[in-house]
């Protein structure tokens, strides 16, 4: 029933409003864990029937506690008047959004109830937790009718302590998702990606002993090449303990005792060692134990700096050639949900001819970071401030926050990722400017050793692009979306266009492209044409090639993707068409442009 898994997992600090989910286990894929994927019965709830009484009170609210679907009452006889019943109920694959699994849900937004019952034996000298990859968008979550707390964010890991609450032989889970979308929430109401609901990373069970090694960070030092610095943290019953970091291949064996919290911080000096990139992606076998506990993690060690406007992976100036990505299968047309359909999107990545790849616009699936740690992508990863963000609540910035706490924490370890992004195209406004200013300081409290950006808006006066974003002191690089061929301009007079940046910093274009339907062709002038959106690339990258300081770019986009906000019947049909490769799989004549463009492309003049 427990079986050992090779993935890994994070610290939690999900946006939770009650019953809290506490710091997560790192590297949860390589415990024991009892996976609960698989189908789950689920119940479409509009009018949420199944939680708010007549008088639209939460039934787990009320003195009895009971009412709601949670009670899962089944079994129907001539006297039985509930009107739900899971057991009768369909079902729906998790991992999974439901949008992509049924035809009646593809456009729906609301609660819907999941259900799923399992057996296990308990050992009564253990502690269990109950897991969840990401649920869209808020969800509360019951263990055999009792109700352990809710949780809100659609991109983040989160779990519960269920230790004692497990009964031995059947139990049942039972979901309450809602991911209906508002103002003041994290995105905000309005995206240019697919609302996908429900369960849509991997559930498990995960089994410790008392005392487990509960999180650490083993990563090259600040500016450091030979110093590997980190910490290991104990939770359980016995928090100050011995705990030993090896790391054979670099004879590395150093042990500690953690403090009264359970904490322990190193700094060892390492013997010369074979640095992570994307040519050369090096992983070495890295194994923490304590007393009851032993964890095997696979980690790259690189340095990422920059100098000017030169990047430097591993004191070395390099050019990012990159591309977007969106957590989305376009051939089955949902949420990424298996190894293979990320690889997929990698594969494809590393066939344009790419070292780096933007996971836009939220924090992506954990397995998609260790893929790309394994073939070799950079990668930016960026929370979804998207677009205009309620500036002012404090519930909404601590949400924000929230999700940037648990993307760095889960993916700290990670050497493909040299960028956190917190955030894109947001207006500049004073309120906005504090904002996300307050993200930058929180990124760079949590991890002084990356990257921190976003992806600004730009400015036009005549021929010249100018990029004065305020926001842009504050972050290093000067990295923006530009859509000249598109959405301003004619492609053809793109080369008349130059920059006027006003940060001496290396120049990361975070989005350009243009909408095409695959298969479909005409002459350059034909909108919607493969040709057209060729001409745009081939004048885009004529008029980016110019810039002096440009150093790398994420073109809009990978592959076509669903979006609810491009309704042409004929060249769109809830797809945004931008992708270079189509939603049936098809490479679009852009994609050779691009990857002829990065076959020739070196690391840029260097200062
Ligand atoms: C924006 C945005 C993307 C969007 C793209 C487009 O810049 O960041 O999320 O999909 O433009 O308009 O296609």
């Amino acid at each position: 029933m427990f079986r050992k898994i090779i993935l890994t997992l994070v610290v939690i600090a999900g946006f939770c409003l009650r019953g809290s989910a506490q710091e997560t286990i790192q590297h949860v894929y390589g415990r024991t864990v009892l996976s609960l994927n698989g189908p789950w019965n689920y119940i479409m709830d509009p009018y949420q029937m199944g939680y708010l009484d007549y008088r639209q009170k939460p039934f787990d609210q009320s003195t009895s506690g009971k009412g709601g679907f949670y009670d899962n009452l089944t079994g129907v006889d001539k006297s039985t008047k509930t009107e739900y019943d899971f057991t009768y109920a369909p079902t729906l694959e998790v991992p999974g959004d439901w949008n992509s699994q049924e035809e009646k849900l593809l456009f729906y937004e609301g609660t819907l109830w999941y259900k799923k019952d399992f057996v296990m034996n308990p050992d009564a000298g253990k502690r269990y937790f109950l897991y969840f990859g990401a649920v869209n968008y808020e969800c509360h979550v019951y263990l055999n009718g009792k109700k352990l707390g809710v949780h809100k964010g659609g991109f983040t890991p989160f779990q519960f302590d269920v230790s004692g609450k497990l009964n031995p032989g059947k139990n049942f889970v039972v979901l309450m998702t809602d991911n209906t979308r508002k103002r003041d929430e994290i995105p905000t109401i309005n995206t240019d990606w697919w609302n996908y609901g429900g369960i849509t990373r991997d559930v498990m069970i995960v089994e410790m002993p008392q005392t487990y090694i509960e999180d650490y960070k083993v990563q090259l030092a600040k500016g450091s090449k030979d110093i590997i610095e980190g910490f290991v943290r104990l939770q359980g019953t016995e928090k100050s303990g011995k705990v030993t970091l090896e790391i054979p291949e670099l004879k590395i064996k150093s042990s500690y005792t953690t403090d009264e919290d359970g904490k322990v911080s190193f700094r060892i000096k390492t013997r010369k060692m074979d640095y992570w990139s994307p040519e050369h992606p090096k992983l070495y076998d890295v194994i923490v134990t304590s007393t009851d506990d032993k964890v095997e993690d696979k980690i790259g060690f690189r340095t990422i700096a920059t100098r000017h406007q030169d990047i430097l992976l591993n004191d070395k100036p390099i050019f990012l050639k990159g591309i977007s990505i969106h957590d989305e299968n376009p051939i089955l047309g949902g949420r990424l949900r298996s190894e293979g359909d990320m690889r997929m999107m990698l594969e494809w990545a590393k066939e344009l001819g790419c070292n780096y790849i933007r996971l836009a616009h939220y924090t992506h699936n954990e397995t998609m970071l260790r893929l790309a740690d394994e073939v070799g992508l950079l990668v930016w990863a960026e929370i979804p401030v998207y677009w205009t963000i309620s500036w002012t609540n404090p519930e909404t910035y601590a949400n924000a926050e929230n999700q940037l706490t648990v993307g760095i924490d889960r993916d700290k370890n990670r050497a493909s990722i040299i960028v956190w992004s917190v955030g894109n195209e947001t207006p500049v406004t004073e309120e906005r400017n504090v904002f996300m200013g307050h993200l930058v300081d929180k990124a760079r409290s949590l991890d002084n050793t990356r990257l921190i950006a976003a992806a600004l808006e730009v400015e036009r006066e005549g021929y010249t692009i100018k990029v004065e974003d305020p926001l842009g002191d504050k972050l290093d690089l000067a990295s923006f979306n530009e859509y000249g061929g598109w959405y301003w301009s004619e492609p053809k007079e793109l080369p008349k266009y130059t920059f006027d940046i006003r940060f001496d910093k290396p120049v990361v274009i975070s989005e350009f492209g243009a909408g095409a339907l695959g298969g479909f062709h005409g002459d350059e002038d034909t909108v919607w044409s493969e040709e057209h959106q060729e001409l745009v690339y081939i004048n885009q990258l004529e008029m980016l090639d110019k810039m002096e300081a440009l150093r790398g770019m994420t073109p809009w986009i990978l592959t076509d993707f669903r979006s609810p906000r491009r309704q042409h019947p004929v060249y769109q049909d809830f797809w945004n068409r931008k992708g270079l490769i189509s939603n049936t799989g098809k490479k679009k004549k852009a994609f050779y442009i691009l990857q002829e463009y990065y076959k020739n492309k070196t690391a840029g003049k260097q200062r």
